[in-house]
Order: C-alpha cells, then sequence, then structure tokens
C-alpha cells in the first residue's frame, strides 16, 4: 500500500534559545582556563631553570673552591718558596700555572678561565689573546680584589625573551661568569687568607638553557592542547543541550497551540452541543407529524404529498446530522468489556446485507483463526466500524468489493489487533488527506464530516487509532488499531 499519512508535523522556524549566556560563558572560561594554564606552565617553567642555574651557580663555586685551593698548593707556595715571589711574565711560570689549571678544569664544561691582578690586567687566561689586556672584567672587579664576596652573573648575546624564537642557540649564547677572589691559605699567626688576585671561570650553559626551553614550550603546548579540548568538549555540550532545547520549546509550542485551539473548540462544542440537544425534540415532532400528514394526504392531492415527503426526508436528514454531532460533541466513556471485533463486523455486516445487496457490494474476509478479542464498547466500537463501512459503500456507489481482514500485530510489549477495510472505490483523494478527520469535513452533498471524526474518536478512547491509506491496486484502506485484551480476560 502507497500510505499517505494523515496528520502532517508542521516545523516551526528556529528560535533564538536564551542558551546563547552560557556561549559566552565558555569562552570566559576558555580566557580563564588559557591565562592559567599559561600562567602555570610559566612558573613550572620559571622554577625549571631556576634549578638549573642554581646548580650551576653551585657547581662554579665547588670549581672556584677548587681552584683556590690547587694553584695555592701546586703553584703558588712551591714558586714562592722557590723563587721568593710569583711572576707570570716568565714562561716557566706561566706554563706551571697552566698546567696546574688544565689539570684542574680538563673535562669539564668551562668555556674560558681567566686571572685578573691587583692592576685589573689580565694575567693568566686559556685564551692567549686576553693576555696583559685590561678592562675585559665587570665593574665588581674591584670590590672582589678587596676581599668582596664571590659574584655570578649570566651573560648572553641577546636577551633572554628572544631565546624561544631563535632555536636552535649557537654554543656560546648564554654564559655563566664567576668572579671570585683568587685565596691562598692563611699564613701563621694570621687569621685571613691572602687575596692573590681575582679568578674568573666562565661555563657554556647554552645547551642547558635550550633543554629548559624546550620542556618550557611542551608545557606550553600542553596546556593549550588541553584547554582546547576542554573547550571543544563545552561547545559540543552547549550545542546538544542548545538542540535539546529548541526541540522542547517547538514541542511545547505545539502543545500550547493545540491546547487553545481545543480549548476554543470544546467551549464552542459545548455552546453548539446545547442547540444541538434543544433542536433534537422539536425535530422530532416535525418528524413524525410529517410522517402523519403524508399518510393521510395520499388521498387528497399529490403536490401536497411531494411537498410533505421533502419535510420529512429533510427533516430525517437533520436529525441523523444532529445525532452524529451529539456523538461527537459529547463522546460517550467506553466501557471495558471483553468483546470480539470479529463478532461486532458480523452484525455489522448483518444489518448492512440488504442494503449491500441493492448495490451488488460483495464482501471478501480473512480473519484470523483466533477471536479479535479488546477490551471496549460493544455499542461505541459497532458505530466506529459501521461509519466506516458506509463510507466504503458511499465511496464505491455501485458494484464492487469489500476486502476485510483482521490480523495480530506485536508493538513494544503491546500486543494489538489491526482490522484492515479495504474497499474497490476510487481512494481517498490525496488532497484531503490532512483534512479527513476535520469535523464536517465532507465532499458529499449530503454528508455531515462527522463520520470519521466519530469513528476517530471511538477508536482512540479505546487507545487504539485509525491509519487511512490508499492501497496500491486501489480504493481506500481504513485501518483499525486496537490494543488486544490481556489474555486472562479473553
Ligand atoms: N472509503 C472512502 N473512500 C473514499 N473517500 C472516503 C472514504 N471514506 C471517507 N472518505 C472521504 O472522507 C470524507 C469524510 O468522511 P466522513 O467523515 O465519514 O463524512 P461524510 O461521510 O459525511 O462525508 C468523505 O466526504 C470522503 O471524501
Ligand atoms: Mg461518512
Amino acid at each position: 500500500m502507497d500510505a499517505a499519512p494523515s496528520k502532517v508535523a508542521d516545523k516551526a522556524p528556529e528560535q533564538e534559545l536564551p542558551l546563547s549566556y552560557a556561549r559566552s560563558l565558555s569562552w570566559i572560561s576558555l580566557v580563564l582556563v588559557l591565562l592559567t594554564n599559561l600562567c602555570l606552565s610559566f612558573i613550572i617553567s620559571n622554577s625549571a631553570r631556576e634549578t638549573l642555574l642554581t646548580k650551576q651557580k653551585e657547581f662554579g663555586h665547588l670549581l672556584v673552591e677548587n681552584l683556590n685551593n690547587q694553584i695555592f698548593r701546586r703553584f703558588a707556595l712551591p714558586t714562592i718558596l722557590a723563587r721568593g715571589r710569583i711572576a707570570l711574565r716568565q714562561p716557566t711560570q706561566y706554563e706551571h700555572l697552566d698546567r696546574v689549571v688544565k689539570s684542574v678544569i680538563q673535562g669539564l664544561p668551562v668555556a674560558r678561565l681567566r686571572i685578573y691582578d691587583f692592576s685589573y690586567l689580565v694575567a693568566y687566561s686559556t685564551v692567549v689573546e686576553d693576555l696583559g689586556r685590561a678592562g675585559l672584567s665587570s665593574p665588581k672587579l674591584e670590590e672582589i680584589l678587596h676581599g668582596g664576596e664571590a659574584y655570578s652573573t649570566i651573560v648572553s648575546s641577546f636577551p633572554a625573551w628572544q631565546a624561544p624564537f631563535r632555536l636552535p642557540l649557537e654554543p656560546g649564547t648564554f654564559l655563566l661568569r664567576i668572579l671570585a677572589p683568587l685565596r691562598g691559605e692563611p699564613l701563621p699567626g694570621q687569621k685571613d687568607s691572602p687575596i692573590m688576585g681575582a679568578l674568573e671561570v666562565t661555563q657554556d650553559i647554552t645547551e642547558d638553557y635550550e633543554r629548559v626551553l624546550a620542556f618550557q614550550g611542551i608545557i606550553v603546548v600542553l596546556c593549550l592542547l588541553s584547554s582546547f579540548i576542554l573547550f571543544s568538549l563545552l561547545l559540543v555540550l552547549i550545542h546538544r543541550a542548545e538542540h535539546v532545547l529548541s526541540e522542547r520549546m517547538h514541542k511545547n509550542m505545539l502543545l500550547e497551540k493545540e491546547l487553545h485551539s481545543n480549548e476554543k473548540l470544546a467551549s464552542m462544542g459545548r455552546v453548539v452541543a446545547s442547540i444541538a440537544h434543544e433542536i433534537r425534540n422539536p425535530l422530532g415532532i416535525i418528524r413524525s407529524s410529517a410522517e402523519l400528514l403524508r399518510k393521510r394526504s395520499q388521498q387528497t392531492d399529490r403536490c401536497t404529498e411531494r411537498i410533505l415527503g421533502a419535510i420529512y426526508d429533510e427533516s430525517v436528514r437533520l436529525s441523523q446530522t444532529v445525532n452524529d454531532f451529539l456523538d461527537y460533541a459529547r463522546p460517550r466513556k467506553p466501557r471495558q468489556d471483553l468483546v470480539d471485533l470479529a463478532v461486532v463486523l458480523e452484525q455489522v455486516l448483518a444489518f448492512l446485507e440488504s442494503e449491500f445487496q441493492q448495490h451488488a457490494l460483495q464482501v471478501e474476509r480473512t480473519n484470523p483463526t483466533e477471536p479479535l478479542f479488546v477490551l471496549g464498547d460493544k455499542d461505541l466500537l459497532y458505530r466506529a466500524l459501521y461509519n466506516i463501512l458506509v463510507n466504503g459503500q458511499q465511496a464505491m456507489s455501485g458494484p464492487g468489493t469489500f476486502y476485510i481482514t483482521g490480523s495480530h500485530r506485536q508493538v513494544e510489549n503491546q500486543e494489538q489487533i489491526i482490522l484492515s477495510i479495504r474497499d474497490t472505490g476510487p481512494g481517498f483523494d490525496p488532497a484531503n488527506m490532512e483534512h479527513l478527520m476535520d469535523p464536517f469535513f465532507t465532499t458529499k452533498d449530503g454528508g455531515t464530516g462527522l463520520g470519521l471524526p466519530i469513528v476517530n474518536s471511538i477508536i482512540t478512547s479505546h487507545g487504539g487509532q485509525i491509519l487511512l491509506e490508499n492501497a496500491k491496486q486501489g480504493g481506500a484502506v481504513v485501518s483499525v488499531i486496537l490494543p488486544k485484551a490481556p489474555l486472562s480476560e479473553s
């Protein structure tokens, strides 16, 4: 069957949602998370750099101490004892000192080592070109030569903040320079050790600095990555929430609309129903009086008889409309009896038999072996099936066949029975599909447009539903779907 659904869901346009504040909130949270992460990464990497520098400085000071010791014991003391005084201009003394210094710094990361004399000149250097030159040390030299504390500083060829952008760094870019007094051991009877000059040790820490920078980079990248993942998750969440909210709002809107129109219809229905109720009794009197007069007038003139006939026919039709309307407007609460729908169908078909014979209508039935038990109101179900069959008969308007099938099916833990009635008429007009259940919608001259609404209201009041479709082979199919009566009762 090519089903044409009778109810079409209309979609309202997307609306502005009150969730936009959540979007701005998530942007703010991204900025906050980013800033916090950046601060954290800055603190962590800074402390790593500080640790590295402290370690390098400690190492430098140990080296200076060792050099002081070695130079005094292996060079200064023996030279003074043998020659009376230290004179590094003499090549033998210079070479002696050079041997001592190189034996100490052998294999250590020392880029350069200088010794300054009291006239601020370079008296010894591992770089020969520096020898005898003045003004190579820092302004602290004077203080150190007069017993000041050892002093260390970092010397770089460009500002430290540029380092991450100038990777890889050239060797010698970052140097740690330690300037300390070159002391001997205290002479007998003296408390202070004599100062012989100033020792300047320069270490190349570029490689370590580069490692810290790489570590810093990894931390920053990881922080950014985690922030973006968090942010994307947040956005996905908000998007999903917006979607769900918009769907709910749309549903609520539809429900509200339906409620409003239902309320209006209900109050209108109540008014019209009471009018219809008032009309019914006088209408009955008019109909029976017209019938009486017609019987009497058969003996008098034919014209009066025709007029009375018209009054009678119209009052019958009018009372049918009023009754149908009252059935629709004041639906009865269905009883909950055990009813076999197949038996009800039999009774309707028996009632309509002579009518069907007149119009040369056949009925072909395929009922299941078991009965079609439902819990419901026999009279109401009778009225529903009657309406469906009369509609079919009117649609075929001449010879035709009803194909009636009863079946069972299981839908989500609910057993249902389906009674399908197909006729060989023209079928439903697809253009009218949406309005077939609307009260007073009719395509017939004498129709009330209340048949299908009554059927629908009876079936839904039984917890079922009615499907209107067109069959592939032509003709209309009306399917009544009802919950099957529980087994204990069947
Ligand atoms: N079996 C059918 N085949 C074709 N059209 C049908 C059939 N049953 C109902 N219809 C259409 O549905 C309309 C509404 O039916 P109904 O509510 O019973 O009112 P009425 O029979 O008074 O017109 C009919 O006017 C007709 O156009
Ligand atoms: Mg009808």
